[in-house]
Parts: C-alpha cells; sequence; structure tokens
C-alpha cells in the first residue's frame, strides 16, 4: 500500500522553511561505519525521500555525487530551490520512487533515507539496495523522536512544556498513517536484512527557536496536515491558536513576540543501519 502524503505545493513549502536538519555527528557515524569495510573512493550516496534535503545537503562534503529522489514533486521543487540558494554543484535532485533506484549496479557506496523509511515498500528498497551497492557498501535509515521545547533550567516550566507538546501530539496522533508506528518505535521494527546491522539511539540535536518555528513545525506534520483535510482548515488553525495559547501561557516570551527565539528544542535522532 503506498501512502501519498507530502504532494501538496503548500505543505513542501512548510517543510523546508521548518524541518529540521539531522545532528551532523550522527552523519560522521553512519560515514565511520560505511569506512569500518570500505576503503575505496567515496564517489556516491543517494538519500532516498529526501524531501526538501534536510540530510542531503549535509552529505555533499563527503561524496564526489549526491543524489536525492523523492517521490513528491513538490518536495523536489523545494530541494531544487533550496540548491539554487546554496549553489552545491555535486548535488542532483530527482522525483523517483525509493524502490526505483535509476543507477548503475555497484555504484553507491551509501543510501540514506532520513525521517522517510517508514513510507517505503522496504522489501523493494532492499532489493534495491543489494543491486546498486558497492561491495561494502551501507544503506542506513535515520529517524527521530517527537520534540522537545524547553526555556533554560526551569524545570517545572520545562514539564509544562512537555505537557503541551503531549496534548497537541495526542489531537494529532489519531490522524498519523499506520507507517509512522515504525518510526514511534524507533525503527526497532525495521530489519536491513544485510551484514552487521547496528541499532543506535541518542544523537541528539539541539537549536534555539521561536514560538512561530514552534508552530510551523507542527503544521508541518503530515497528521496535521491530514487533520486539516478530514476537520477543515478552520479546526486545524483553531488548533494551532490553542497551542499557541498554551505556549503563551506559560512561556517568558517578551510582548508575546512570538518571532523571538526564547526556546531550545531538542530532539533526539536514532539509526539502523547494515552493510551489503
Ligand atoms: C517526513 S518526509 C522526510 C523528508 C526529509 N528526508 C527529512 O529528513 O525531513 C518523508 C518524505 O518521504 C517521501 N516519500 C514517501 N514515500 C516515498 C517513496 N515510496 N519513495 C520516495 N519518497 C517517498 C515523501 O514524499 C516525503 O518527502
Amino acid at each position: 500500500m503506498s501512502f501519498r502524503q507530502f504532494e501538496e505545493p503548500s505543505h513542501a513549502s512548510l517543510y523546508r522553511k521548518y524541518r529540521e536538519k539531522p545532528p551532523e555527528h550522527l552523519i560522521e557515524r553512519i560515514i565511520q561505519f560505511l569506512k569500518e569495510k570500505y576503503s575505496g573512493p567515496l564517489n556516491l550516496v543517494v538519500d532516498l525521500g529526501c524531501g526538501s534535503g534536510q540530510c542531503t545537503f549535509f552529505l555533499a562534503k563527503y561524496f564526489n555525487k549526491v543524489l536525492g529522489t523523492d517521490i513528491s514533486e513538490a518536495q523536489i521543487n523545494e530541494a531544487l530551490e533550496e540548491s539554487s540558494v546554496r549553489k552545491c554543484d555535486n548535488i542532483e535532485f530527482r522525483v523517483s520512487r525509493a524502490e526505483e533506484i535509476a543507477l548503475a549496479d555497484k555504484s553507491v557506496q551509501l543510501i540514506t533515507a532520513c525521517v522517510s523509511a517508514h513510507w517505503f515498500d522496504l522489501e523493494k528498497v532492499y532489493e534495491e539496495g543489494r543491486r546498486v551497492l558497492c561491495p561494502g557498501g551501507v544503506m542506513a535509515f535515520l529517524c527521530m523522536d517527537g520534540l522537545i521545547a524547553e526555556q533554560g533550567n526551569d524545570l517545572q516550566r520545562n514539564l509544562e512544556f512537555a505537557n503541551i507538546m503531549e496534548y497537541a501530539n495526542s489531537k494529532i496522533e489519531p490522524y498519523y498513517a499506520p507507517p509512522v508506528a515504525h518510526a514511534f518505535n524507533k525503527y526497532r521494527d525495521i530489519t536491513i536484512p544485510y551484514d552487521d546491522l547496528t541499532r543506535e539511539y541518542g544523537y541528539e540535536m539541539s537549536s534555539t527557536a521561536n514560538l512561530s518555528m514552534i508552530l510551523g513545525a507542527i503544521r508541518s506534520f503530515s497528521a496535521f496536515q491530514t487533520l486539516c483535510k478530514v476537520k477543515g482548515l478552520e479546526e486545524g488553525e483553531s488548533f494551532i491558536q490553542q497551542v499557541k495559547t498554551r505556549f503563551l501561557d506559560v512561556a517568558n516570551v517578551p510582548n508575546d513576540n512570538i518571532n523571538e527565539n526564547v526556546f531550545t528544542i531538542k530532539r533526539r535522532y536514532f539509526v539502523v543501519m547494515a552493510r551489503v
């Protein structure tokens, strides 16, 4: 069964604006895992379900060439715009299903999928991986836990922020498509059928953010987009306003200016990876 959730240009544009990139030390760990048994040149990496390039751009400094592919034309259009801003000349983006990788046999050293593997028909992806990966090549699926918002070391207030995020998640959770359960389960139930399977958890990403960025991230969730389709935009907007009011009741936000960077955002990433 296929799930097409990231097709609307408006969703792809929110996605590019508000979705975080993965932590660099996680990308470095994946490259280190590759180099444990592969000592040749890093010629080609493919980032499947690349969205607007959250992980793809990171890979450019390690590989001679990076290919980002996504089933959604809207996401690829955003990735191409981002690429023209960043002026990266070793990255190519293509609209393509993860289950069909249009590359030569044994030509790829690394296949990544960031926050996207749970959407794929994985048996087909494993088969394509076996074909295109060179000996010792690695497939790595990375993903993250829910968003944590904090303000300084006020632990009581931080608990209230956790309550607000739990409230927000509980409202949209019924609208997640079934594959997202794999991400909630930290990919424990995804087993890449290659050698040296490794699972790791706890790669932390931390950044400063304002309330509009937190609300934007919530808007970019597939479940929020589905809620708006099922219940209507008005109900979606009223939910966002409720979350905003709850944050403003608790947070120290000068003059209720939701564009002041007063939050620390934390996310913990996990990875499952293996080599052919
Ligand atoms: C949650 S987004 C992740 C985007 C980006 N990699 C990131 O780190 O934020 C999931 C992406 O997977 C894409 N996708 C879903 N099913 C796919 C498939 N079968 N083949 C390729 N891409 C797919 C969606 O279009 C979407 O852009």
